[in-house]
């Protein structure tokens, strides 16, 4: 199926590796140009290289931290005019809900509520005015159902669901779609260091972790950086134009919920 999304302009953030490059990957397959962001050099430039060869793709990069105010100035600043935004930063770090103070809920508001609230308010308004706009953010699994040790993860990406449910809708008439996908366990960087802070906690080896966790997946593996990025890939398509306001769960079933 073609998308109808060759030559348009994508800016993917915190894109050098795990989900963020899933989603760059499957947009440069249907010949999106990128520009794309994460804070470490290096990866960011193997990263664009390596997509730039792969799929014939022009790729500009800025490495900045996309949490920041001056991180993202520097990031519109390349991105100019874009078509489709796909929203990603690192996650909270885990722990007990009384561990965590004010500045501790600020981090997570800042980097997983208002960096794409941020994103959206800059770049959404010019989408409007082209007729054309595609909004991926990534949140968590966690937005449906909670994940005990991340209370800071549940709570920022609550927050922003909210904001996407209310704002998606106020902005669809002008054809631009707003979206959120929602992670489970991926085979990437963040789930490989969760699985070693928790076999430690439990006193168990990595790989009785890994097949614990595992139990209650239905698909009984990992998703792939290329699973996410062929769902973020369809809800940029040009037919996806009538999803809106949605929150897909990208997760093996493991969210064990009718609706
Ligand atoms: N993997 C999972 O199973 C899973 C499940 C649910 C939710 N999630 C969420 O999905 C998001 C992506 O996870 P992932 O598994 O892809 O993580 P990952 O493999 O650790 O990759 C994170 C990417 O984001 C970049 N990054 C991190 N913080 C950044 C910042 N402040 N500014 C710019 N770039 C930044 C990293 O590069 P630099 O470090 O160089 O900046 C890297 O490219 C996270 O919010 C995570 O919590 C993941």
């Amino acid at each position: 199926m073609d998308f109808g999304i060759r030559n348009r302009r994508a800016l993917v953030c915190a894109a050098s590796k795990g989900l963020g490059r899933g989603c760059a990957e499957a947009l440069a397959g249907e010949g999106v140009s990128l520009v794309l962001n994460a804070r470490g050099v290096e990866a960011l430039e193997a990263t664009a290289a390596k997509i730039r060869d792969r799929f014939g793709v022009p790729v500009e990069t800025v490495a900045a931290d996309i949490t920041t105010e001056e991180g993202r100035a520097k990031v519109l600043a390349v991105a100019g005019e874009v078509d489709i935004l796909v929203t990603n930063a690192g996650g909270p770090p885990p722990g007990v809900w009384t561990d965590w103070d004010r500045d501790d809920f600020v981090a997570a508001l800042d980097a997983n509520m208002l960096t794409p609230v941020a994103l959206i308010q800059a770049l959404v308004p010019g989408m409007m005015e082209r007729g054309w706009g595609r909004v991926v953010n990534i949140t968590s699994r966690a937005v449906k159902a909670p994940l005990a040790a991340l209370g800071l993860s549940n709570a920022a990406r609550t927050g922003l669901t909210g904001f996407v449910a209310g704002t998606s809708r106020q902005v669809a008439h002008a054809g631009v779609t707003i979206n959120n996908l929602l992670p489970g366990s991926h085979d990437t960087d963040r789930i490989r260091t969760m699985d070693a802070r928790n076999a430690q906690q439990k006193g168990i080896t990595l790989e009785e972790q890994k097949t614990q966790r595992l139990a209650g997946n239905p698909v009984g593996r990992d998703g792939t950086a290329e699973d996410f990025g062929a769902a973020c890939a369809f809800l940029c398509s040009q037919q996806a134009g009538f999803i809106v306001g949605q929150n897909i769960l990208v997760d093996g079933g493991e969210v064990n919920a009718t609706i």
